[in-house]
């Protein structure tokens, strides 16, 4: 199975192709700077050099699913969340439909159910969020809209705590998304689900079966 990941360079997209690439998939590690192709080919990814802001007609050919953990980052104004976190979405979902693959998965955020609550300075970047979570719900792909709370680089232990709305903040490792993402992708149960993940006690498959 092909899959996409875009953001492939980042902090969960790095974990995400070595454990994809662990689990027998072919990640296809979306880069937009040719110099990463190499540490991702070293992970087991297939390095594809484009950019979100960019075309992305092409980008989803070939493959069965698509992973989309790319973001603006922290440091970015608003509308680099508008072009990278929103409309990349949509561009990778339009593609996903043109090219007729069925599977995406998407890392959004906690807050991005309701963009306006957040803090000020937060708001542009859960509204981005949340277009592209509505946009991909909308699309007819079978989608997981996966939103964790702050993410740490811990490995994780492969226990969490997943819920449509958990009803608290908190933090959820790096380490332990990617293994979210891996497990959703091979858990059709998933599928038309949205979650808030959190660090937590029960076991990955576990937490995923009682959403
Ligand atoms: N930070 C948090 O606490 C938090 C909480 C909830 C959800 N999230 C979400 O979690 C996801 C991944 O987080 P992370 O820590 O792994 O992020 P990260 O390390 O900042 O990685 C983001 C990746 O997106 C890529 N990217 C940015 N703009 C791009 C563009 N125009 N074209 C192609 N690729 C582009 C970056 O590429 P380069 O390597 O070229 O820069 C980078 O590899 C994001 O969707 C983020 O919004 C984060």
């Amino acid at each position: 199975m092909r899959v996409l990941v875009a953001g492939s360079h980042g902090k969960i997209g790095r974990r995400l192709v070595g454990l994809l690439a662990e689990h027998g998939y072919r990640p296809v590690a979306m880069i937009r700077d040719p110099e990463q192709a190499a540490e991702l080919r070293d992970l087991g990814g297939e390095p594809l050099v484009a950019n979100l802001e960019g075309d992305l007609e092409a980008v989803t050919e070939g493959c069965d699913a698509v992973v989309y953990t790319a973001g603006a980052g922290a440091g970015s104004g608003a509308a680099k969340k508008e072009t990278v976190d929103r409309q990349g979405a949509e561009k990778l979902i339009e593609s996903a439909l043109r090219h007729g693959v069925g599977r995406f998965v998407i890392v959004s955020s906690m807050g991005a159910d309701a963009p306006d609550e957040g803090p000020e300075q937060m708001r542009p970047y859960y509204a981005a969020k949340r277009a592209a979570d509505d946009a991909l719900a909308a699309s007819g792909l079978d989608y997981t809209i996966v939103r964790p709370g702050q993410l740490t680089d811990e490995p994780g232990d492969g226990r969490v705590s997943a819920a449509l709305s958990l009803g608290r903040s908190g933090q959820v490792s790096r380490g332990d998304v990617a293994a979210v993402l891996v497990a959703c992708l091979g858990d059709g149960r998933t599928v038309g689900k949205t979650f808030e993940l959190l660090d937590g006690d029960t076991p990955i498959g576990e937490a995923l079966a009682s959403l």
